[in-house]
C-alpha cells in the first residue's frame, strides 16, 4: 500500500544521503579538492624548506608566509597583491631585536 511505499522511498533516499556523507567525509578530501598554496616556487623539490642562523638575521628580517613573493623566502610585499584579488589576509613573519 501508500504507507509502505513512502516508508521504502524515505529508508532508500535516506541510505543514499548517509553513503553519500560517508564517501564524502572518507575520500572527497584527497581527490585534488584542496587548493595549493605554493604555485610556482621550487616546484621540482618535493618540500621546499629555509633555514637561518639567527646570528645572521641582523635587526630585523620580514619572511613571506603568502608563497607569492619574487624574493621568497623573504616578503616582497606581494602579499598586498594577493589579499587585494582574493580576499585572504595574509602577511608576513616579521623577526626583531626589541626597541630599547
Ligand atoms: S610577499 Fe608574501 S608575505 Fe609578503
Amino acid at each position: 500500500n501508500r504507507h509502505e511505499w513512502v516508508a521504502a522511498a524515505s529508508l532508500t533516499v535516506g541510505a543514499a544521503a548517509i553513503g553519500y556523507l560517508a564517501y564524502k567525509t572518507l575520500y572527497s578530501k584527497d581527490k585534488g579538492s584542496k587548493l595549493l598554496v605554493n604555485l610556482d616556487i621550487q616546484k621540482d623539490n618535493p618540500k621546499v624548506v629555509h633555514a637561518f642562523d639567527i646570528e645572521d638575521l641582523g635587526d630585523k628580517a620580514v619572511y613571506c608566509r603568502c608563497w607569492r613573493s619574487k624574493r621568497f623566502p623573504m616578503c616582497d610585499g606581494s602579499h598586498t597583491k594577493h589579499n587585494d584579488e582574493t580576499g585572504d589576509n595574509v602577511g608576513p613573519l616579521i623577526i626583531k631585536k626589541r626597541e630599547a
